[in-house]
């Protein structure tokens, strides 16, 4: 029903009241040809019913046969360069070996392709409670854009309330902002790290059983 109305509004804003609320590219101009006109509508069209699509994105835990596949999506966050396979297993290995109370690591399944990637740790704090960190968030490039991100954070959070944490936190660089603003997080502080200068960056990747 909401995704009906959704589509509605869609119509209203592209073909009624053009000027006012629709992207450029979608605001009718008069010069365009016929074939212009009914490619802009099929690519209106073809955008709302993959945004409708996305509505039935899956999520699941992380397991073996997923990580080659979320090794390459996460190359869109930061490149390595490609790892032997011997390595990957071993890495595998010890992620598939981590305690779910610790951490969750969660792929998002379109159509049988996993389309997205984020972990979520649990931290126990001294004091009691527990606070979930976000890391290593990513979507498809060709997803992007389609509230995949939106649907995976919210799921994260999700998982968080369910381990009673009373906060979600998470680091960002200043492009991502808007995103995480979108999800519902605010700024609050800065972000300040020392990388040990032993490691490059294939050897940060170094599996715990090596
Ligand atoms: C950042 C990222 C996860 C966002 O995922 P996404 O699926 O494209 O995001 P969504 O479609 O759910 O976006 C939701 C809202 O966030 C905001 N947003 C998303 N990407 C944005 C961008 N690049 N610039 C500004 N705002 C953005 C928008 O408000 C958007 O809503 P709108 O499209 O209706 O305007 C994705 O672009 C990505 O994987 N980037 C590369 C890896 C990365 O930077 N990860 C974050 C590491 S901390």
């Amino acid at each position: 029903m909401l995704h009906f109305l959704i589509w509605l509004a869609w119509l209203f804003l592209v073909y009624i009241h053009p000027k006012e609320y629709c992207l450029p590219s979608h605001r009718p101009q008069r010069l365009l040809g016929p074939c212009t006109l009914i490619s802009q509508r099929l690519g209106s069209v073809f955008f709302l019913s993959l945004s409708l699509l996305i509505a039935k994105l899956l999520f699941d835990e992380l397991r073996p046969d997923h990580h080659q596949r979320v090794v390459k999506l996460l190359n869109h966050l930061s490149y390595i360069e490609d790892l032997p396979a011997s390595f990957l297993s071993s890495v595998s290995q010890d992620l598939m070996a981590e305690s779910w109370n610790h951490c969750y690591r969660c792929v998002g399944i379109y159509n049988d392709e996993i389309i997205c990637y984020g972990v979520a740790l649990f931290e126990l704090k001294a004091r009691g409670g527990r606070c979930c960190h976000i890391e290593d968030i990513v979507v498809d490039p060709s997803y992007q854009r389609l509230g995949v991100g939106r649907q995976l954070i919210k799921h994260l959070v999700q998982i968080a309330e369910s381990f009673s944490c009373y906060k979600v936190q998470l680091v960002t660089g200043p492009n991502t902002i808007p995103f995480y603003e979108s999800c519902g997080f605010a700024v609050n502080g800065v972000e300040m790290r020392l990388l040990n200068s032993k490691y490059n960056s294939t050897q940060l990747a170094q599996p715990l059983s090596a």
